[in-house]
């Protein structure tokens, strides 16, 4: 049976929806599970809650508002200070925003939480993840990851419609990934991309009905009464599938740069991601707006998965 027993995970968005679904698998497994989240009040029922369900007292929780850049920054330090080793980091906090909003750092808040804060938060953990390897690196995509990357757009500085945009940001993860998994082949550190699946949770509760795209906006109080009918009960349970299985599965060891579907199953990464314009281009976003040391990288090339 597979253990994660003696290994360290962290689970961004680990305090509710899949996230602590994800957290509540990785700890039947009997790795020690630290848990982010910004509610002290919410990580500490989620750290009790799971402790409860699965017998496993090694759960611990820290807080961070990930859509700030110091946070992300202060998370990466006490992780590192108070375990000294990360087997598993899964980047699965996503944030739809409602509205266009810039964080302090200046930042579109989704583009901050889904894209810059799994790209510092991973850079600045990879001293750790590089002295604790093997270890895996787990992004979550979501939305509906197709379509062109509007690399003008990224931040909603053109137009902003809340779903749209989220889209945007999910397939600028994805192209990040595939950079990220570019840059740390040979490393011993994988990284990978899951999609979960659907399930109704806080972050599709409160869409407001203009974070739809126009066209959508009158069937979503009909969306609204199915969400709950379609995608509730187990599915919270079943979309944390994905992410929990490249995390854990003895299967997966040494598995690179690859895209999961809810299912887990590797499945061809878009074709805005395989293309490597957008991918530098979204690289060197996230560079200038989160500043990270990468020469030290290996920067081998690396065999595309297309
Ligand atoms: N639900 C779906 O149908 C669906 C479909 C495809 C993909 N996804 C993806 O799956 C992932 C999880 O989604 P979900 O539906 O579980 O979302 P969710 O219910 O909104 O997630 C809640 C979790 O995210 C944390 N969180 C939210 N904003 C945060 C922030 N700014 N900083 C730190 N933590 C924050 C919450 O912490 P607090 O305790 O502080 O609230 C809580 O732990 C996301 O990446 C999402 O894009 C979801």
């Amino acid at each position: 049976m597979t253990t994660l027993h003696g290994r360290t995970v962290l689970v961004t968005g680990g305090t509710g929806g899949i996230g602590k679904e994800t957290a509540r698998r990785l700890a039947r497994l009997a790795a020690r599970v630290v848990l982010v989240g910004r509610d002290l009040g919410r990580a500490r029922s989620a750290v009790e809650e799971i402790r409860r369900d699965t017998g496993n007292g090694d759960i611990a929780a820290l807080t961070a508002d990930l859509t700030r850049q110091r946070d992300v920054r202060r998370l990466a330090g006490e992780l590192t200070d108070r375990y000294g080793a990360l087997h598993v980091l899964v980047n699965n906090a996503g944030v739809v925003a409602n509205r266009r909003e810039l964080t302090e750092d200046g930042v579109e808040t989704a583009f901050a939480a889904n894209v810059l804060a799994p790209f510092a938060l991973t850079h600045l953990l990879l001293p750790v993840l590089r002295a604790s390897a093997p270890a895996r690196v787990v992004n979550v995509t979501g939305g509906i990851p197709r379509g062109r990357i509007d690399l003008d757009n990224l931040q909603g500085e053109k137009s902003y419609v809340g779903l749209s945009s989220y889209n945007q940001t999910k397939l600028a993860l994805m192209a990040m990934s595939y950079a990220f998994a570019e840059r740390l082949a040979g490393t011993g550190v994988t990284v990978n991309v899951a999609y979960p699946g659907h399930a109704c949770t806080s972050m599709n509760k409160g869409l407001a009905s203009t974070t739809y795209p126009v066209l959508a906006r009158p069937v979503v109080p009909l969306l609204k009464l199915l969400m709950p009918v379609l995608y509730g009960g187990r599915a919270v349970v079943d979309a944390s599938r994905s992410s929990a299985h490249l995390a854990s599965s003895p299967e997966l060891a040494g598995m690179h740069g690859t895209y999961v579907d809810s299912r887990g199953r590797p499945t061809r990464w878009p074709a805005s991601v395989r293309d490597e314009r957008n991918r530098v281009a979204i690289w060197e976003m996230c560079r200038r707006l989160s500043p990270v040391d990468d020469a030290r990288w290996p920067g081998r090339e690396w065999g595309s998965t297309g």
